[in-house]
């Protein structure tokens, strides 16, 4: 065996290896179960005393030297392998990417607790256009054209295609959704209907060109004003979760008679008076009423049948007050200073 010849040309082949493919090979073929070099350590043991002092600390020399340059070229080999592209390969020792996750805006939060909230008091949640109809918006809540109530809800017109009847415009209160509601089904009813409403306003830190509102409307044989207020103390004391004092100011609405503003007890200054509440110890929530005989004539039900209590809350001010945020202005804003603290 000529211990030399394979020493040589195993250096040779290692030299000219190209690919990983090509090592494994020439590692098989001289270190594998049948390679040369372990063919001649297994062969040891019939050599002379001489033969084996002489060669066996070469061959056993040269095996550990092309182990290691075998490992070297593996090490190489694979450092090249990403070059490759055509090969799917992960860098599983880069440092990781945090992904940025995205959350519901504080309206939009503040929107689905108060729905969980009234569907648990046994309401249904239902949804109207935000582009409305004269009819809806105005005429069938007994507002008709040139009262001046309109001039309250001044809004956004918009250009009245040819096939449509009535002019349209963008809703200017969720109180439309009754109408919509009390037509397609019959009573009894209790319902909520969030959604956003626009205004012709000029903004400032409590007014936007739109806002979010959510209209409820109860009908039933008997109604009265006593359910309106019990059920109005309960959603604000499940939504701030601690007890809440009410108060319904005589107010006007021409879709419900009689009317009310309804102001809590100011939970940042406890009713004392302060900042927020503008030293009266009161906030304004929104408007209700019960429902007015015309508007039941209007969704083609008899008002000497039904009963029933309307009112419509503020979700920017029921958010306001929740996260004691000072300017509706922010919540439209975009800006994620703001928007990152919900
Ligand atoms: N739609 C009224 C508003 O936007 C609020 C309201 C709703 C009042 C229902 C009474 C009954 O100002």
């Amino acid at each position: 065996m000529d211990i030399q010849e394979i020493k040589n040309r195993a250096e040779r082949e290692i030299k000219s290896v190209q690919n990983i493919e090509e090592l494994k090979k020439i590692s098989q073929k001289y270190l594998g179960k049948k390679g040369e070099i372990t063919l001649v350590l297994r062969s040891l043991k019939d050599w002379s005393e001489q033969e084996k002092k002489k060669n066996g600390k070469i061959v056993n020399q040269f095996k550990k030297k092309l182990l290691n340059d075998i490992r070297e070229l593996e090490k190489k080999f694979q450092q090249e392998m990403p070059k490759d592209d055509t090969k799917e390969w992960i860098d599983i020792t880069l440092p990781g990417k945090k992904n940025l996750i995205g959350h519901l805006h504080p309206i939009t939060q503040v929107k689905r607790e108060v729905e969980d909230i009234f569907e648990r008091l046994g309401f249904s949640v239902v949804e109207g256009p935000e582009i409305e109809t004269e009819k809806y918006n105005f005429d069938a809540l007994n507002i008709p054209k040139d009262h001046p109530a309109r001039d309250a809800w001044d809004t956004f017109w918009l250009k009245k295609p040819e096939k449509e009847k009535d002019r349209l415009l963008l809703r200017t209160h969720t109180s439309p959704v009754q109408i919509r509601y009390m037509e397609k089904h019959n009573p009894p009813l209790r319902i909520v209907a969030p959604g956003r409403a626009f205004r012709y306003e000029a903004t400032d830190a409590s007014h936007e060109i739109n806002f979010y509102q959510i209209e409820g409307l109860m009908v039933d044989k008997e109604v009265s004003v006593a359910n309106f207020k019990a059920i109005i103390g309960r959603f604000l004391e499940m939504f701030f979760k601690k007890s809440v004092k009410i108060r319904l100011r005589p107010s006007y609405f021409p879709f419900t008679e009689p009317s009310f503003e309804i102001d809590m007890s100011c939970l940042v200054c406890g009713g004392k008076g302060c900042s927020v509440c503008s030293q009266r110890g009161w906030l304004e929530m929104g408007g209700a009423g019960m429902v007015h005989p015309e508007v039941f004539k209007s969704a083609k039900l008899n008002p000497k049948n039904w009963q029933g209590f309307a009112f419509g809350l503020g979700l920017d001010r029921l958010t306001m007050m929740k996260y004691k945020i000072d300017d509706v202005r922010l919540l439209y804003s975009g800006d994620l200073r703001f928007l990152k603290q919900f």
